[in-house]
């Protein structure tokens, strides 16, 4: 039987690009010299899409691609990818969720921890010899016994509540609706529960609907001694009212691993010491890459096998 043509956008896993050579006939479009060319020769035959959320997939591509099946992403943010238009042209979206949880609440616990507890700053403290000639640094603050304030509280969300239990932080969240089977406090403002804890955790995802919701009032809310931890998306925050708020002493201080025009992030940081930089890395472990890669071929496979997707968007 003929193998399903598939045009790779965006390449997963070494191992997981030789399983899809086995089961498809692959279009390299991330390696081809001339995408253009590459379109108009295989566009008509290709029946599935590879891709990541930071390739993404354009209606632009949608429209080149008339026997489209299957668009298959990696990454559990669909901000990168058109999935309105694919829907309305019968196509199936599959994203990899749940895997990368862990990873990404681990990141979303340390970036807290390492702006609170100011850990890059005494590294280069002692790293620079000021512990030599300085002696001690100032002291930080403490994360027991404080408030975690959580915008967007679903699998990663709980997943990093749960681990703030554990450090003795206590939860409340924002969201759109309350959820009926969690008992952490629920607002259905962004700015009022800003005003009422003392971290804010974004964990939203990008979009227009949630573009720049943490702007100047949030960031006032939060108060000078507040703290900004964002592993959602870069988009959420309105990142020329964050700096602002950042240099006026507004907030105390900010764990960015995501930014609105990446990998560009606004210069102004980098030299704040009450800032920890990490580059878009809350699922980047070798492990969770693994599962995300595998969950992207194993959606292609289920389809073309004729099986419900894992993970339909
Ligand atoms: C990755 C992410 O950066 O899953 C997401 O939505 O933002 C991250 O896990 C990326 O999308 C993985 O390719």
């Amino acid at each position: 039987m003929e193998k399903p043509d598939v045009l790779i956008v965006a390449a997963s896993g070494a191992p997981q690009m030789a399983e899809l050579e086995r089961h498809f006939t692959l279009h390299r479009m991330d390696l081809a010299e001339d995408p253009d060319a590459l379109l108009t020769d295989v566009g008509p035959r290709i029946r599935a899409v590879v891709t990541g959320n930071s390739a993404g997939f354009s209606e632009d591509l949608l429209a080149r691609l008339p026997n489209l099946e299957l668009v298959s992403s990696q990454g559990v943010g669909t901000d990168g990818l058109c999935v309105a238009a694919c829907h309305d042209r019968g196509v199936l979206v599959a994203n990899t969720p749940d895997v990368l949880n862990d990873d990404v609440a681990d990141m979303a616990m340390m970036l807290l921890l390492a702006t609170v507890r100011r850990l890059v700053a005494g590294d280069r403290w002692v790293r620079e010899g000021r512990w030599q000639r300085e002696g001690n640094m100032p002291l930080s603050r403490c994360v027991r016994g404080k408030t975690l304030g959580i915008a967007g509280l679903g699998r990663i969300g709980k997943t990093i509540a749960r681990r703030a239990e554990v450090f003795g932080i206590e939860v409340a969240y924002y969201g759109r609706r309350e959820q009926s089977n969690v008992d952490y406090p629920w607002y259905a403002d962004l700015e009022t529960l800003a005003g009422e804890v003392d971290f804010l955790m974004i964990v939203l995802p990008g979009g227009e609907a949630t573009r720049h919701l943490v702007g100047p009032d949030v960031l006032r809310a939060l108060g000078p001694d507040g703290y900004l931890v964002n592993i959602g998306r870069g988009s959420v925050v309105d990142e020329a009212a964050l700096v602002r708020a950042l240099q006026e002493g507004e907030i105390a201080g900010a764990g960015l691993d995501v930014f609105a025009d990446e990998p560009n992030a606004p210069e102004a940081l980098f030299a704040m010491d009450n800032v920890v930089l990490q580059p878009h890395n809350g699922s980047a472990t070798v492990e969770t890459r693994n599962a995300m890669a595998q969950r992207v071929v194993d959606n292609v496979k289920a389809h073309f096998a004729g099986r419900p997707l894992l993970s339909p968007v």
